[in-house]
């Protein structure tokens, strides 16, 4: 058998555990690594133990001769892996990097929600073109095989709705408001400190992060042609310890829901009161999603939706599908 050639662009959680779930499959070997300020590049397999031992004590990876760029458009690999920080404006320097694999007739996959959301279209197209695969189930609520579930699962279902919890960091903090009355301040202090939410939580807050999973499953999905400004989006900072406990009385909880109906058009990222026991009242970092189906009814998909290896393993996924539909 010979291996998948894997260039890994984004050496971070992802990266990390990515390079965990991989060491001990044998079809995929990592023949080049980058991150922010070097790369490295060893066509018999690069010890990616080794690399990231260095990269801890050292802060880089390898050579500033191989950038990220050099590589994606120089090195002999098949399949790029690209797990580099969400730029939801631009989608750089990832859009590039990725846009680059493809017009090389390179496989793509990547957990970076940024180039997807804003140029799916024309990367899908690239890669039609190009007879290879692009895939992101990592994307959208990380380890849960969302995508896929619509795509291959719930084929030929007319998608009636959905509506989910696609932000683990605003389900912790709702959380811990409802079930240990934390102010929001508070919970949200809690998050950071267990690594739950960034330095700057804005995005995550405010529904931003949610919104941009929502465009990605409309547009890739269900067929609809949006972006992040058509989504209307309320966060969760003004949410109070008082509102919480007079949901909880009334035997609701209060969880920050994205939803879309594409026969109205409408996307809405809000928090909504769902009575105890809808599945969506999920706890802590759990992501949550109902997909209304035409023959199958209602269907919820509940898992990890964030975590190095969590995310790692929708990546496998992808690299194992990329294997089996273009093997050689
Ligand atoms: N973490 C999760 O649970 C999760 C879940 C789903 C999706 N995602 C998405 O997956 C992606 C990766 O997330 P992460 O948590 O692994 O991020 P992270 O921990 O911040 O790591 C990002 C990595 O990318 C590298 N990088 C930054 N700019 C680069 C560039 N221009 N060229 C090459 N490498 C560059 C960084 O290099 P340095 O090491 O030099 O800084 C770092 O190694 C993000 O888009 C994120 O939104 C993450």
């Amino acid at each position: 058998m010979i291996p998948w050639k894997i260039a890994l662009i984004g050496l971070g959680s992802v990266g990390r555990g990515i390079a965990q779930v991989l060491k001990d499959k044998s079809q995929f070997i990592i023949i080049a690594a980058a991150d922010s300020k070097s790369g490295v590049v060893n066509p018999s397999g690069i010890d990616i133990e080794a690399l990231l031992a260095k990269k801890k004590t050292t802060g880089h990876c390898g050579d500033p001769k191989w950038p990220a760029s050099r590589i994606a458009s120089e090195v002999d690999y098949d399949i790029l892996i690209e797990v580099t920080p969400t730029n939801s404006v631009t989608g750089e320097p990832a859009l590039t990097t990725i846009k680059t694999a493809l017009l090389r007739s390179k496989h793509v996959v990547t957990s970076n929600k940024g180039p997807v959301s804003l140029a799916s279209v024309e990367l899908l197209r690239i890669a039609e073109e190009k007879n290879v695969g692009f895939l992101f189930e990592g994307t959208v609520a990380g380890a849960v095989p969302i995508l896929r579930g619509i795509q291959y699962g719930l084929a030929g279902n007319k998608i009636k709705a959905l509506y989910g919890v696609l932000n683990g960091t605003c389900n912790y903090i709702l959380t811990r408001m409802e079930e240990e009355s934390l102010t929001y301040e508070q919970a949200l202090a809690e998050a950071r400190d267990l690594g739950y939410a960034e330095a700057n939580p804005a995005s995550d807050i405010d529904g931003t992060d949610a919104a941009i999973k929502l465009v990605i499953l409309a547009n890739t999905m269900l067929g609809m042609s949006v972006k992040l400004d058509d989504v209307k989006r309320t966060g969760i900072s003004g949410l109070t310890v008082a509102a919480l406990h007079m949901a909880n009385a009334n035997g609701r909880s209060i969880r920050l829901i994205a939803s879309l109906n594409p026969g109205k058009n409408t996307l809405e990222v809000s928090p909504r009161l769902l009575p105890k026991d809808n599945p969506l009242v999920v706890s802590g970092t759990l992501n949550a999603i109902t997909v209304e189906t035409e023959y199958a009814g209602a269907i919820t998909f509940i898992g990890r939706g964030a975590g190095s290896v969590e995310t790692a393993s929708a990546i496998l996924a992808d690299l194992l599908f990329i294997a089996d539909k273009y093997g050689r």
